[in-house]
């Protein structure tokens, strides 16, 4: 319900619009009449100023640094809690108790493996294919294999399909893995925890005896947690967009993972490693500073800059110790790129062009460094980061499915082209 009006004027007519208040963050203006009542559209390429949804999922004030889920602070969720639970709190909307949490785990972990038929869509890639472009096409393929599961309007069909989706992810990660460097499929295990499990299926070989590391396995939980949610970003927004129209959620969230590859989101992680690794020694820090600065260089301190924190992204503060604390455990010293990363941070925040423009260090600037030092390449870095992220899509979906105002998503525009005019003959062009 309104709690105040903002009044718009057009020319002679003053438009009362409905305002809003959040439990956090800025008010927002009802304009969902203007057009009917002003005959005008809004403008805003990009988002920057448009809430598209209530939620209740995740918050983010970029000005404080401050990301919650569900009101618990992400720094408190990555020290304190781990990936499932707080699978469990963004799905639910509160932590579980313990046998909550022992009944959600074993879901889970009972949906780990994936319909063998389904290895045959691993076959049909290129060994050279992107492991991105590998999950895209086989969680897409997943719409016409769990055809239980895809009815959105029944409650449990959706809570099946969110739980096939969180517990397939990793298997269909690590496979995608797997198939592009010549290695047999690892099957899941259900007496490891999820980031073991992950870890197993992505390093173990028929040949030998796989022990997970419980400090990897730890750093790898905490990766996870740090990406869970982050409310209406790029990804998140197409799937909801996608899911709007009342669509198949596996091929939704294709949608999601295929939006997620693009370096300004979650492929930054790849582009930021290739970055530190082609600086490659801290005296060639400036170079790639002033070209970062050039507005002729179309090239971009990776890692850096997010269109929401403008203090810091609290997520890379936790992820910058657990480089420090991965590397030290694994008695990796003197780590050149680390070191290129943390001069190259320093120099970047001792720069008015980064500190003007509000530009720091994301979570993605870190997190490279602590996956490579596990023995990830990079192209497994951004596929990491969907499986992370797919308990964000699925809450943030299930949410939309019963909001009461949810419509399709359908955007208007500002169309600067050609009037109507008649249809030339080709021979009179
Ligand atoms: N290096 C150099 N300059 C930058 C950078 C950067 N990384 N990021 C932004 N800028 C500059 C822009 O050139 C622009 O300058 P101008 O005002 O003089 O034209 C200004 O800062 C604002 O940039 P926008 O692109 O308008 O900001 P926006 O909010 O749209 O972009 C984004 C945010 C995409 C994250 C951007 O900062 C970027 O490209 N960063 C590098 C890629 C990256 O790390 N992405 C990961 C995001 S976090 C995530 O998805 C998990």
């Amino acid at each position: 319900m309104a709690d105040k009006t903002a009044t718009l004027t057009i020319g002679d007519t003053n438009l009362e619009l409905p305002m809003y208040s959040p439990s956090a963050g800025p008010d927002v203006i009802d304009i969902t009449k203007l057009y009917a009542q002003g005959n005008v559209f809004t403008y805003d390429p990009g988002f920057t100023s448009t809430a598209s949804c209530d939620s209740t999922i995740t918050f983010i004030d970029g000005d404080k640094g401050e990301l919650l889920h569900r009101g618990y602070p992400i720094d408190q969720l990555a020290s304190d809690s781990h990936y499932l639970e707080v699978c469990y709190l963004l799905l639910y909307g509160e932590l579980p108790s313990a046998a909550q949490l022992e009944d959600f785990e074993s879901r889970v972990t009972n949906h780990t493996m994936l319909h063998e038929q389904m290895m045959n869509f691993f076959r049909g890639f290129r060994r050279d294919a992107h492991p991105m472009a590998v999950m895209t096409g086989v969680v897409g393929a997943m719409s016409a294999f769990y055809h239980d599961s895809t009815d959105i309007s029944d409650p449990w069909q959706r809570e099946v399909a969110s739980i096939r989706l969180i517990a397939k992810m990793p298997t269909i990660a690590a496979m995608a893995y797997k198939y592009t460097i010549g290695q047999p499929f690892v099957y899941p295990r259900n007496d490891l925890d999820y980031a073991a499990n992950f870890l197993r299926m992505c390093f173990a070989v028929p040949a030998e005896d796989y022990q997970v590391n419980p400090i990897l396995s730890r750093a790898m939980d905490r990766i996870f947690t740090l990406h869970a949610d982050h409310e209406q970003n790029a990804s998140t927004s197409t799937v909801r967009l996608a899911s709007s129209s009342g669509a198949n959620p596996f091929a939704c969230i294709a949608a999601g993972i295929a939006c997620l590859w693009g370096p300004a989101h979650g492929g930054a992680n790849q582009a930021c490693l290739e970055m530190l690794q082609e600086i490659g020694t801290p005296d060639r820090i400036p170079e790639y500073i002033a070209r970062a600065k050039d507005k002729d260089d179309p090239f971009r301190l990776m890692g850096f800059g997010h269109r929401v924190y403008k203090n810091f992204d609290p997520r890379a503060k936790v992820m910058k110790q657990s480089a420090d604390e991965v590397l030290d455990l694994l008695g990796i010293e003197n780590n050149p790129v680390l070191q290129v990363a943390k001069e190259l941070e320093a120099a970047a925040l001792a720069d008015p062009y980064f500190t003007e423009k509000k530009l720091f260090p994301n979570v993605d600037f870190y997190s490279g460094i602590i996956l490579e030092a596990m023995g990830f390449p990079t192209s497994m870095f951004t596929p990491i980061f969907a499986v992370s992220r797919t308990v964000g899509w699925i809450s943030q979906w299930k949410e939309m499915i019963v909001d009461p105002k949810m419509k399709i998503g359908r955007p208007r525009q500002l169309y600067m082209g050609a009037t109507l005019r008649d249809y030339v003959d080709i021979e009179k062009r």
